[in-house]
């Protein structure tokens, strides 16, 4: 496999040259990464405009993902911004009004890029679960989109809890109503490894993003925007210059060159995945047999539900913390731990001799308020210009809410910015000690 950007930057440094160009600190070593960190000089290629070593790194990456595939140095946010242009982009084509059916866990990159856009969003909402998760069905998407003008559906999956949809199904059913469908896979990219791929593009999602970077061997911000083989013309054409609009003009070299050597590293990767997958089941059974509760069907993450063990996440966490063991994320109910194939047997082997060391207690019972289904009052793009002011959560029924409120990171918003603040919400951001909350001053 090739790695023609990190060949280029390697004979570069080679060269001992003098960089009469941009980053400012001339390759000479401050944190000691600066000599591999260029910019877009002659012969680097240009992101958003490729016709050398980057094309050529996307062709190798495009040919393993199986799609057409860019690279981000913006993270999986600049792709979904790219994601709701684009099919902005293709209902104008068709002479409707972008309007997204969208599952209601969406990140916060999703709400935003959506205010941006002046993109309509009408929510669908988990049946029943918890404020993380938003495991639709086939029938519940088939539903929701008889009740409206939708011109694409955006799921989340996996979630940040280890959640999948069957994006499949869904994909089969957006596709008989023509419509695309868009996924945020960032918490997802490695799927594609597994031994039968569950990456959302082989399962029928048009468009894509993962973060590289989440669960993959890339520096931090580098993301893949995928386009399936056969999705509509224009995700083509425009995908670039889509990208251009939100990106950076000078994206980050140390970020290109990691996407470029993941294309090395995939075969490594994909040896490594299986032979590391059925120690990771290992381990989730071991923690069971100690008597945790573990949710989610995502091979990579593991989600710990250990109330009923007598500890909220955030406690268990700090009971780590004192072992130099740190989490992705814990709350009142969870916490999650993200594995990979590049841990070595000692890191499992910690974990559970912490784990086995946790005193059982009485199980705590807390459970969420249900999930608010708020008034949208203004679209997300009219609450981004109007003036807000900040009051106490306790006085705010009835008022507009300034911004999306989201209770714990990428999970189902308790508000989203134009949306009417009712005591479902009120109840929620007591739930989640949101003691202040920005709405929309009554005099804008
Ligand atoms: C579900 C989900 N989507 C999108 C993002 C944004 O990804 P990035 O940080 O790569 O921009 C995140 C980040 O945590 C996420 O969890």
């Amino acid at each position: 496999m090739s790695r023609p950007i990190c060949d280029f930057v390697e004979n570069y440094c080679k060269a001992l040259p003098d960089r009469y160009h941009m980053p400012g600190h001339k390759g000479r070593k401050f944190l000691g990464c600066e000599p591999y960190d260029i910019t877009e000089i002659d012969g680097a290629d240009e992101l958003f405009l490729p016709s050398g070593i980057i094309e050529k790194s996307e062709a190798a990456a495009s040919r393993i993902f199986g799609a057409k595939t860019l690279y981000s140095a913006g993270g999986s946010t600049l792709c979904i911004q790219t994601m709701l242009y684009l099919t902005a982009l293709l209902a104008r084509e068709q002479g409707k009004i972008p309007k997204i059916l969208a599952g209601r866990n969406a990140h916060r990159a999703f709400i935003n890029a959506a205010a941006l856009l002046n993109i309509e969003i009408g929510w669908i909402y988990p049946k029943s679960g918890t404020y993380e998760t938003c495991r639709v069905s086939e029938t519940e998407v088939d539903e929701a989109l008889k009740g409206g003008d939708y011109t694409a559906v955006y799921l989340t999956s996996p979630d940040y809890l280890g959640n999948t949809v069957e994006i499949q199904k869904i994909a089969a059913v957006c596709h008989q109503r023509g419509l695309p469908l868009l996924v945020d896979n960032a918490h997802g990219a490695y799927l594609k490894f597994l031994k039968t791929s569950q990456h959302p593009v082989d399962l029928g999602a048009d468009l894509c993003c993962d973060s590289a970077h989440k669960t993959l061997p890339v520096l931090t911000g580098g993301a893949y925007l995928h386009i399936k083989n056969g999705a509509p013309k224009v995700f083509f054409a425009r995908a670039r210059s889509c990208m251009a609009l939100f990106g950076s003009s000078s994206p980050s070299y140390l970020i290109l060159q990691s996407l470029d050597l993941m294309n090395d590293n995939a075969t490594d990767f994909k040896d490594r995945l299986r032979e590391y997958l059925p120690k990771a089941e290992a381990l989730k059974r071991e923690i069971r047999r100690l008597g945790f509760l573990i949710s989610g069907d995502e091979p990579l993450k593991l989600t710990i539900l250990p109330n009923d063990f007598g500890y909220s996440g955030s406690e268990l966490n700090e009971i780590l913390i004192e072992h130099r063991i740190f989490s992705e994320y814990h709350d009142e109910m969870h916490l999650v731990l993200m594995l990979s194939p590049y841990f070595d047997d000692g890191v499992h082997r910690r974990l559970l001799n912490v784990l086995s060391g946790v005193k059982k207690r009485p199980a705590i019972k807390k459970t969420a308020p249900p999930i608010p289904r708020p008034e949208a009052v203004l679209s997300p793009n009219e609450a981004l210009f109007c003036k807000t002011e900040e009051i106490p959560t306790e006085k705010a029924q009835g008022r507009i809410s300034g911004v999306s409120v989201v209770g714990c990171p990428p999970a189902v918003p308790l508000v989203v910015s134009g949306e009417r603040i009712d005591e479902a919400v009120i109840d929620a951001l007591r739930f989640y000690k949101k003691e202040f909350v920005t709405v929309i001053a009554k005099e804008s």
